[in-house]
């Protein structure tokens, strides 16, 4: 009988702030509508201070951690687009935060939103590979724009950590997957820039070309037809994309896709934002944490990261998969985040980044399990609270 690769374990982390997209249209004098409608989206997560992808990942990572151990872990696979240094991987940082075995890999992954799904690509060969093992891949970003820009409501922040082995407990990761790339310039963050760069309009219209290219690799390598795919999680920048990835690819197959088989994906995204890497794992975590049993059921994956790259593939739904779940545990996390007003999060914006050149002590801001402390001698360190 052939072995099954997958997901065996996923938890989710964010920020520990919120703020409520109404309270931006209100100060943009902008009707709310078109951010709860148009662009699907209610809140998104704001890091404190003492928060980065380091402490998210870490963060989300945990749970795993404390409910299967640590001895098996070969790799941690890092995906982000929101780099805390050009040479060391945030990887590194989170091996250590969690007391990993020295006899662990680390490395990260960067394809803009892109990075998270060549991370879980990569951990299930290396679990083929290697009998027994298990790979940690973690997808953390903070989506960031410029103040005042079109694109200030589609910011978020989060982290999904996943345990990748056989015999997977959540879902298996089917052989099949089609990818699409060419080389475009619809979103980018150059070395020199905190913030993202982004042409919206050809952002939207290069996942959507993304869509129908890694769809057709997809069926020509053996995946399956539309009708067979029960539910869809698409890469959600907000969640109203994801409908419209749904209806490119309804007008793309000549069939009906009723909407209802992507809504359920969108519950965690809208009230945290884009996540980057993270997103299209937190809307497969919505999916799974829904009330329908889907045992058995196919979900379709489509992953996107701007400049670009497209990446369709599905995974099985395995027996028992609800007693491994953490519904409850991402539930609190999102309720446990301080409201903020638009000063605050005005602030916290201007203040987000740290030039290493200025030794910076940062003063606990939050209650994660895991902290940045600051950089001295041009280092960051962080501390397990
Ligand atoms: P915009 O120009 O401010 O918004 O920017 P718009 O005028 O296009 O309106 C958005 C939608 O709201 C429209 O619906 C409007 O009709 C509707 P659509 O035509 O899209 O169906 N609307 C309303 N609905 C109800 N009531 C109202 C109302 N007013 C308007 N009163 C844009 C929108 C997404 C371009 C902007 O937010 C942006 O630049 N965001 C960042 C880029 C982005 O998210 N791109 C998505 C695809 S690229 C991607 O996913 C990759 C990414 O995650 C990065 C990575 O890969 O690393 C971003």
């Amino acid at each position: 009988m052939s072995v099954a690769y997958g997901i065996h374990d996923l938890s989710v982390a964010t920020g520990s702030r919120v703020l409520a997209l109404d309270l931006l249209a209100e100060y943009s004098g902008i009707d709310p509508d078109k951010f709860r409608l148009g662009l699907g989206q209610e809140r998104l997560s704001v890091l404190a201070p003492d928060e980065d992808i380091v402490t998210m990942a870490a963060a989300a990572a945990l749970p795993i951690i404390e409910r299967h151990g640590s001895d098996d872990i070969r790799a941690v696979l890092f995906a982000t687009e929101s780099g805390i240094d050009q040479s060391k991987s945030a990887a590194v940082f989170v091996h250590e935060l969690l007391g990993l075995p020295r006899t662990c890999r680390v490395v990260e992954f960067k394809q803009a939103c892109y990075g998270g799904t060549a991370a879980l690509q990569a951990a299930l060969g290396m679990v083929a590979r290697e009998p027994g093992s298990r790979v940690l891949v973690i997808a953390s970003d903070v989506a960031r724009y410029a103040l005042d820009s079109a694109a200030e409501a589609t910011q978020g922040a989060a982290a999904v950590a996943l345990l990748v082995s056989a015999d997977p407990a959540l879902v298996a990761v089917e052989p099949a997957a089609g990818v699409w790339t060419a080389d475009i310039d619809d979103f980018w963050r150059p070395n020199d820039s905190d913030t993202a760069l982004v042409d919206g309009r050809l952002s939207v219209d290069t996942y959507l070309a993304a869509v129908v290219g890694s769809w057709d690799d997809y069926r020509a390598r053996g995946g399956v037809d539309v009708a067979d795919i029960d539910l869809f999680c698409h890469h959600q920048p907000y969640t109203r994309m994801a409908h419209k990835a749904l209806r490119a690819l309804a007008a793309h197959t000549g069939t009906e896709i009723d909407e209802a088989r992507v809504a359920p994906s969108t519950v965690y995204n809208r009230q945290i934002g884009n996540s980057y890497t993270a997103s299209l794992f937190l809307s497969l975590a919505a999916v799974l944490d829904g009330d329908d049993d889907l045992t058995g059921r196919r979900v379709g994956l489509y992953s996107y990261g701007s400049g670009a790259t497209g990446e369709f593939l599905a995974v099985s739904v395995q027996p028992g998969y609800r007693a491994h779940t953490r519904a409850a545990a991402t539930l609190a996390a999102l309720a446990a985040r301080t409201p903020i007003d638009i000063a605050t999060y005005r602030s916290l914006h201007a203040g987000a980044t740290h030039r290493s050149a200025v030794d910076t002590e940062i003063a606990p801001a939050s209650d994660g399990p895991f902290r940045f402390r600051g950089i001295t001698g041009r280092a960051r360190h962080y501390e397990r609270v």
